[in-house]
C-alpha cells in the first residue's frame, strides 16, 4: 500500500515527517511524497529520502491508497484521487461540502480528524489538543510582537519597569499553555473560565483565577463548558470589564463545543484598555470572543491591536507538524490490521464522513 500527502501551497504544516516515514514503512507502507512536501515546515526532501521515502519529482502522486494532510485547501484539488483511496485530514465538512461530495462520488473515503472523539484511548490522535497547545504558546509570542513594552519586571539603574499584566479567557488546552508561556516570560497572569474546576489548574501554573459567583460548576457531565444563564453572563461581564481595563495583553480562547464562540470582550471593554495594549482572539474561526476582532486580520482600534489569526499553530510549522504527524500516524495504525485496511474501530468510524452525496 502506498501513502502520500498533497501540497496545496497554502498550508505550511505537513502531516508526514521523516520520523513518521520510518514508522509507516515498518507498518508495511511504501511512502511516496510530492517534491518539497515538507519544506515549508523545515523538512527537506533529503531527510525524507534518508528515512526511506521516495520523492515524486512531478509534485503529483495520484495513485496512493492513503493521503494524509493537515488542512488541505480542498477547492484547489485539480486531480482525481483513485477510487477506494483514504483521505485523512482536518476536512471542515460543513465548509467543504461540495468538494467532499465530489471526492465521495469518486469513491474516496474521507476522514475528518477534528471529529476524533475526546476519549482516553484517542488522546494520542487528538490533533485539536496538540495544535491548540502550540497555538496557545504562539498566541503569547504573537501578542508580544505588537506590544511595544517588555514583559518581566526589570530593575535597572535607569529605573524600574513594571511587569506586563496578562489575562487569559478560557483555561482549556490553548489557555493553559498561554498561561504557562506568559508566566515563563515574567508576566503577572490571571485567567478566567466558566468551569470552576479550571481554578485549580490555573493556580497550579502560578496564575490568579478570576472568579464569578455561580450556582453551578459551569460544566456538562462530559466535562465541557456549558452555556451559562443571563444573570451569570451579566456578573461575568461586570467582572471582566473591571479586569480588562487594567490589562496590557488579553488572550481569549473561550469556546463551547459545537456553538458559536461566547462574546466576552465588548467594544466598550476594548476601548477601556490603555493605548498599546494587545488582544489575541483565538476564537475568530467560530465567530470570536471579541466584538472587534476580524478573522485572520490584525485590526487597530484607538491604539489597541486586536489579532485574529486562525492559523497560529502553522506559524510554528516544524513542531506543530511533528505533533500532528504523530497524531495522524497513531490514527492510521488503528486502520491497519494484519497488513489489511480495517476501518471498524469506533474512533475511525467517528471521523468517517458518510452520506456526503445526501443519498
Ligand atoms: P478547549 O475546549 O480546551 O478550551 C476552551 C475553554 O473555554 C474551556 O476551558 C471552556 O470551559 C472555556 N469557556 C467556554 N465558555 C467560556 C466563557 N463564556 N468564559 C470563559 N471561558 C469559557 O479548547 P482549546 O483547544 O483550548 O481551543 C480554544 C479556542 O482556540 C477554540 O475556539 C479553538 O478553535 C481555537 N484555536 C485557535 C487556533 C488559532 O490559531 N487561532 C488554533 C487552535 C485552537
Amino acid at each position: 500500500m502506498k501513502i502520500s500527502t498533497i501540497i496545496d501551497g497554502v498550508e505550511r504544516r505537513v502531516a508526514i515527517t521523516p520520523e513518521t516515514v520510518k514508522k509507516y514503512i515498518d507498518l508495511g507502507f511504501e511512502v511516496v511524497l510530492p517534491k518539497n512536501a515538507g519544506v515549508s515546515a523545515g523538512f527537506p526532501d533529503d531527510e525524507y529520502v534518508a528515512a526511506g521515502a521516495k520523492i515524486e519529482e512531478s509534485g503529483l502522486v495520484d495513485d496512493a491508497d492513503f493521503y494524509v494532510c493537515v488542512k488541505p485547501f480542498l477547492a484547489s484539488f485539480d486531480f482525481k484521487l483513485k477510487s477506494g483511496a483514504h483521505l485523512i485530514a482536518i476536512l471542515s465538512p460543513f465548509r467543504n461540502k461540495e468538494t467532499l461530495k465530489t471526492l465521495s462520488d469518486d469513491g474516496v473515503n474521507c476522514y475528518a480528524l477534528e471529529l476524533v472523539p475526546r476519549i482516553t484511548r484517542a488522546q494520542s490522535m487528538d490533533i485539536l489538543s496538540s495544535q491548540s497547545n502550540i497555538a496557545g504558546y504562539k498566541a503569547v509570542l504573537e501578542a508580544l510582537s505588537f506590544y511595544g513594552r517588555v514583559v518581566p519586571l526589570m530593575m535597572t539603574a535607569a529605573g524600574t519597569v513594571r511587569p506586563a499584566k496578562v489575562l487569559i479567557l478560557g483555561a482549556g488546552v490553548a489557555g493553559l499553555q498561554a498561561i504557562a508561556t506568559a508566566k515563563r516570560l515574567g508576566a503577572v497572569v490571571s485567567a478566567f473560565d466558566v468551569r470552576t474546576a479550571a481554578k485549580e489548574q490555573v493556580e497550579s501554573l502560578g496564575a490568579t483565577f478570576v472568579s464569578v459567583d455561580a450556582n453551578s460548576s459551569g460544566e456538562t457531565s462530559g466535562g465541557y463548558a456549558k452555556e451559562m444563564d443571563e444573570d451569570y453572563k451579566k456578573r461575568q461581564a461586570e467582572k471582566l470589564s473591571q479586569a480588562i481595563s487594567k490589562m496590557d495583553i488579553v488572550i481569549s480562547t473561550a469556546q463551547i463545543p459545537g456553538k458559536p464562540a461566547p462574546l466576552l470582550i465588548t467594544e466598550q471593554m476594548v476601548k477601556s484598555m490603555r493605548v498599546g495594549s494587545v488582544i489575541v482572539d483565538m476564537a475568530t474561526e467560530s465567530g470570536g470572543n471579541c466584538a472587534l476582532s476580524k478573522k485572520d486580520e490584525v485590526v487597530e482600534v484607538d491604539g489597541i491591536s486586536i489579532i485574529g489569526y486562525t492559523d497560529l499553530a502553522a506559524h510554528v510549522a516544524q513542531d506543530s507538524s511533528r505533533l500532528f504527524a504523530r497524531n495522524v500516524f497513531n490514527f492510521v495504525s488503528l486502520m491497519i490490521k494484519d497488513g489489511n485496511v480495517d476501518t471498524s474501530d469506533e474512533i475511525v468510524q467517528a471521523t468517517l464522513l458518510k452520506n456526503l452525496s445526501g443519498e
